[in-house]
């Protein structure tokens, strides 16, 4: 299992297990993280799965496609770290990974 651990805006952390393959929108989800609503469904069209991915992580990440980068423009307190869950595909390699849940926007 791959340990995925959620930190609120007040500092609080989550820390969930996930199977390889599934998604960093997926942990949440399926873990209760209200952070995270995911309108679209993981369906990359709403950006309300955006995270802030921890600094010690984002190298290890493939950059952002065409579209994911186009919706990372919409959400607000945008960050260089900014990523969308549903497009962060675990892996062992992400063991420990830590997301930074952005206030809630809505
Ligand atoms: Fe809608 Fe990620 S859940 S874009």
């Amino acid at each position: 299992m791959i340990r995925v651990i959620f930190v609120e805006i007040d500092g609080s952390r989550r820390v969930v297990e996930a199977r390889p393959d599934d998604r960093a929108f997926d942990a949440a989800r399926n873990n209760g993280i209200t952070g995270i609503i995911g309108e679209c469904g993981g369906e990359l069209a709403c950006a309300t799965c955006h995270v802030w991915v921890d600094p010690a992580f984002a190298a290890k990440l493939p950059p952002p496609g065409d579209v994911e980068q186009e919706l990372l423009e919409c959400v607000f307190d945008r960050k260089d770290i900014s990523r969308l869950s549903c497009q962060i595909r675990l892996s062992e390699a992400l063991d420990g990974l830590i997301l930074h849940l952005p206030p809630r926007q809505i």
